[in-house]
Parts: C-alpha cells; structure tokens; sequence
C-alpha cells in the first residue's frame, strides 16, 4: 500500500467541519479589527527566502528545480511575500491590515505540534512606525486566543531586538544574529549546550551575564529597572500600557528573540502556560523588508499562527469543537416520487438550509437510518401526501412527527 507521507494530514469531513468553525471565528475576529484577506502564491523562488528570512528556514524547505531550471520552493512562511505584494503596489492606502490563511510546508522532523504542512493565519500591518501597530497585532493575537475559549489558558511573551542588540553590542559581541538565532534555540537545548556555544560567540564572562539577562521576565518596569543603562525602555512600557487599554497582557521576557532573520524590534510569543508544546504563535517587527524590493522604507509588523499547536491546546482544554457532521434537512423519498422530492430540496436550499436528498433507491428505513447518521435536524418524508399539498416532517430530536404544508416549510 502507498502510504501518506509523514508530517501530512488527511482531513476527513468531521475534522473539517470542527475547524471550519475554528478558522470562522478567526476570521470574524479579525474582520472585527478591520484587516482584509489577501492570497498569494504557494510556490515561490527559493532566493526570495535565502534573502529574506535566514538561513534556518532554508534548511527546511521543501525545494526542488522545475522543469524551467529554476530553484523554487513550497512556501515555508509568507513575510516575504506579502512584503513583496506591498513593494509591488504604489498606490496601497496605508496603513494596509492583512491577513490569511494559506497552507505552508517546512521540512521538520514531525513531532507534536510541528507538521511538514500546516496552515498558518497571518495577520500584519504595514506602513505604521508607532508602537500602535505593535499592540493592535498583539491584541489581535490575544483576543483570537480569548474567543476560541483560552483565556488564561497562554502567556503573551515579549521582548524587543533593539535592546537585546544594545545589551550584545555593550558586551562587544559582533556575531548578534548567530546570538540570536542561538538564544532562540536556548529552551530546545541543554543549558550546557548553550553555554558552551555561547561561550564560542561571546566569551565566557559575557555568557555568564547573558544567562542571567535571559532569565529576567516579568512586568516591564520591574526587569527595565535592572537594566536602566538600555535605552528603549519607554517604547516597551507605553506598549504594556496600550494593551492594558485592550484588556490584554503580556509579559516582558528578554530571552524571546525570534529565529527569523527580519525582525528589527519588538517580538513577540504565544506558548501555553503549562509549557507542554512548542509556540502557538509568533510574529513581530520587520522593518527593512519591504524595502528590500525597491520599494519606499515600509515598517512592517505582524503574526503567524499554525494551526497545529492550536489544535493541540484547544483540545486538551476541551473547547476544540465537536467533530460531527450535520445537516438542517433530509429529504426521504417514497418510491415515485422523486420529482417532487427534488421541487421540496431546492425550495429548501434557496431558503439558505443545508438540505441532503436521498439518491438511492433504498427503502424509508434504510433512509431513516443514513438520516440519522449524518445527523439531520429535520427529515422530511415526500410521498402520497404530496398530492394534498403536503409532507411528512420529522423532528429527528424529539421523534415527533406530523403532516406540514408545502408553502409552510
Ligand atoms: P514562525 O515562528 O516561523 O514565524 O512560525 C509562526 C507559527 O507558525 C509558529 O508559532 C507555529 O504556530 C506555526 N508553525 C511553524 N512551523 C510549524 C510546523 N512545522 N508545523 C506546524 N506549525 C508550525 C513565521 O513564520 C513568521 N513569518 C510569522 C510572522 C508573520 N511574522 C511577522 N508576520
């Protein structure tokens, strides 16, 4: 037997429909903060992300040469993309609010939470330099988080390249992206395996102070304070104070920084707060991108959200929806009288119901039994009654049945 490849999914129609509802409440979340949907390309040049996101997501491309000789890729992430429609586009009114849903594909070793396809809602804003962008995404996140029933279930955790990069500056520390991408790493290693590549970037005494900075999380005022030599810290306080006025809150945590080779301030995390799985969500800032297409300098800041660790979550917290398939009405027929049975669905479905029709020749309690597997609400039985105008109607919950009129349906 061919098997499905490992790290993909088969979505039977039960699972669709309870992420169906998932990605609808999403979705009207953040129609709700006024962003609009975009597509884009699920194939791509692999330069655009050599160039753009950093060697680790080039690792984990899924890349091939096609038959025009060219190196292309599935996309493992969108940044790029929609960074190069915004450069694309002169005449965009900004500030431009993003978002969608594309499927993307990376390399990894499958594991729980990690897939080799999964979906990936992105939300961003571009053309805003203020911090105000920075908590509008932020509180976005959050508030999806809050009205798929998590609240209180994750932490927000936030920190700002800027000041890290002053802190590994100071420190006279050169290689800063291979300390971050490092410090990035730092949860997934042994803190002795991080010491000791640390130590190969900064040196030791650097490494030692670095380990204690990377452990100061909590309010912004009570880590800053530690840390009153770095400037930037009124950014990161006026941000707490913006979302408070959200209702939301987050935590400053300096050993978040991203992998992602972009972003140039405040970064942000979502991880559940039993710390079982890896990140629900990450984004940030990601200011020189666009300009790397020739266009006008465009601040950028936003989000990705999978849609595995999601999953995970919602349901060991038991608000993943049900997995069950439904429709408003079956329609039963006697035999000989299928056309009628046919006038009775589509008066039906113009009236907006999701109608089922039985399309076989199978007897009333054969049709009586699918109906309930596929959960019907109502079954309406056509046959004789027809003829005075009317149909058998049965209330699949109750039981009860009766005769109704056509026109009253
Ligand atoms: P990222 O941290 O690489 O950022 O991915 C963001 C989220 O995508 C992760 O937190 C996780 O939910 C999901 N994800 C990543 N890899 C996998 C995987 N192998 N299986 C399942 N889910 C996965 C980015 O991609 C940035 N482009 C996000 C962004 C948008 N930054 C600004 N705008």
């Amino acid at each position: 037997m061919l098997q499905r490849l490992k790290g993909f999914r088969d979505m039977y129609p039960e699972q669709m429909r309870a992420r169906r509802v998932v990605f609808d409440k999403i979705t009207s979340v953040v129609r709700s903060f006024g962003f609009h949907e975009i597509d884009a390309p699920s194939v791509e040049l692999l330069d655009l992300f050599r160039v753009k996101s950093g060697e680790e997501i080039v690792k984990q491309t899924f890349s091939f040469v096609d038959k025009g000789g060219r190196e292309i890729t599935l996309i493992p992430e969108l940044t790029p993309t929609v960074s190069r429609m915004i450069a694309a586009r002169k005449d965009l009114t900004k500030p431009a609010k993003w978002y969608s849903f594309p499927k993307m594909w990376r390399y990894e070793e499958p594991q729980s939470g990690r897939l080799r396809e999964f979906y990936q809602f992105n939300a961003d804003i571009f053309g805003v330099k203020e911090i105000y962008a920075d908590a509008e995404v932020m509180a976005l996140a959050m508030e999806i988080l809050d009205s798929l029933g998590l609240k209180g279930k994750y932490v927000m955790r936030f920190s700002d390249r800027i000041l890290m990069e002053n802190i590994l500056n100071s420190m006279g520390i050169s290689d800063i992206e291979g300390a971050f991408r490092l410090i990035d790493k730092k949860n997934k290693i042994s803190e002795e395996k991080f010491r000791e590549e640390m130590e190969k970037i900064a040196g030791k005494d650097n490494t030692e102070s670095l380990v204690g900075i990377l452990q100061m999380q909590g309010d912004v005022d009570t880590v800053l304070g530690k840390l009153e030599h770095f400037k930037r810290s009124d950014v990161l306080g006026e941000l707490r104070d913006l979302l408070l006025a959200y209702g939301k809150r987050a935590m400053l945590d300096l050993s978040v920084v991203r992998g992602l080779a972009y972003y140039t301030g405040v970064v942000f995390e979502v991880h559940e707060s039993k710390g079982e799985y890896r990140a629900v969500l990450g984004g940030g800032r990601y200011d020189h991108v666009v300009e790397l297409f020739g266009a006008q300098p465009t601040p950028a800041v936003g989000f990705g959200m999978g849609d595995a660790v999601l999953e995970l979550l919602m349901k060991r917290e038991g608000v993943w929806p049900e997995e069950r398939i439904d429709v408003d009405y079956f329609i039963a027929i006697i035999h000989g009288f299928r056309k009628e049975a046919i006038k009775i669905a589509m008066l039906l479905r113009n009236k907006g119901y999701r109608v089922d029709m039985e399309l076989t020749r199978r007897g009333i309690g054969k049709q009586l039994k699918y109906a309930n597997k596929i959960n019907a609400r109502y079954v309406v039985i056509v046959g004789e009654e027809t003829r005075q105008g009317e149909v058998v109607v049965k209330d699949m919950e109750s039981g009860e049945q009766k005769n109704v009129k056509i026109e009253d349906l």
